[in-house]
């Protein structure tokens, strides 16, 4: 093993730049030259990278967003996109491959690894938490600290004019960012794509609170529910209560990691280059159970992560 490659993949997650800080320097410090592809698989397809060394990746480490830039490339999930990206692999004299994303990224990456001989390590980043084989991705704290900032604020404003607000927020088809921020934020009220939606209860819920003299309130749900715009409508008809939407959006993809993030940005780049120089075949690193592991890039992708039932039964409690 003399040089790695490295491709951040998929949406960008606040500290994919820690885990290409620690990635670079721990493969430095082991001697491995470190090739940075650009534009996620676009940059592996076209064989446009830049060297990282120890230098280049200082002051990076507080910064969001990903130096090495990210596509969704639709070419790279076609045949003649992977043999690309075999080939630019081969030409380029990578003996394995770093690929710091989310589930998708990792689909990508499997189908890759057998175009391929040489071992690929995923690194889970993605602020939906959706990857089986860690208990949480780099990005995931950021996002949820970002969202709970965003409802203390609506919650004020929705306390002062008696309103029920809707907030939507990211997660794709799941709910970890929902279920997470909603606890920790204390909504009455969190809807995941997980849980068959039940108006009725809800509706049920909110004037249950009114009674009690609650006449504000926070309902979190997950992009992945459906129409957030369309629900909020017809909660203020069937309720009487004044309904709001606030869409939260992209911003929760930016913003400064926090200490969580990029502390898993350093433990996960350290076990992928250690991977690599051990020469693992195709693995994900993950935190489970407090611990640095690994599971299979198959096994990983192929597998769908179970939604928190623990939290789940706690949200319900801490709501009433
Ligand atoms: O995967 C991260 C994520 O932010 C999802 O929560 C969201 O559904 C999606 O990416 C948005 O993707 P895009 O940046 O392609 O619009």
């Amino acid at each position: 093993m003399k040089k790695i490659g490295v491709v951040t993949s998929g949406g960008d997650a606040p500290g994919m730049n820690a885990t290409i800080r620690a990635v670079t320097r721990v493969a430095r410090s082991k001697g491995l030259e470190v090739s940075g592809f650009e534009r996620g698989w676009e940059g592996l397809m076209e064989g446009t990278f830049r060297r990282l060394t120890r230098r280049s990746v200082g002051g990076i480490l507080e910064l969001g967003g990903t130096i090495l830039y990210t596509v969704r490339s639709l070419n790279f999930q076609t045949q003649a996109g992977l043999r690309k990206a075999a080939r630019s692999l081969a030409k380029n004299d990578i003996d394995g491959l770093i690929v710091i994303g989310g589930d998708g990224s990792f689909k990508g990456a499997f189908e890759l690894s057998k175009e391929i001989d040489i071992p690929i390590v995923g690194i889970p980043a993605s602020i939906d938490n959706d990857v089986f084989g860690t208990d949480e991705t780099i990005g995931f704290d950021t996002a949820v600290n970002t969202v709970v900032t965003e409802i203390d604020k609506i919650r004020d404003t929705a306390i002062s004019h008696e309103r029920i607000f809707v907030v939507e927020v990211m997660g794709r088809t799941r709910g970890f960012l929902a279920l997470t921020a909603g606890v920790t934020a204390g909504a009455e009220v969190i809807l995941i794509p997980e849980v068959p939606l039940k108006k009725e209860a809800m509706i049920q819920t909110i004037e249950e609170n009114k009674a009690k003299g609650k006449k504000s309130g926070i309902i979190v749900v997950a992009e992945g529910v459906g129409d957030s715009r369309k629900l909020a409508l017809e909660l203020e008809q069937k309720t009487g209560s004044e309904v709001r939407l606030t869409v939260l959006g992209y911003a929760q993809r930016g913003g400064s990691p926090t200490a969580r993030s990029r502390l898993l940005g350093c433990l996960f780049g350290n076990k992928a280059v250690e991977l690599l120089s051990e020469k693992q075949e195709n693995q994900v690193v993950g935190l489970r159970q407090g611990k640095i592991g690994t599971t299979s890039l198959e096994k990983s992708c192929k597998t769908t992560k179970p939604i928190d039932a623990n939290l789940l039964r706690l949200s319900r409690v801490l709501a009433t």
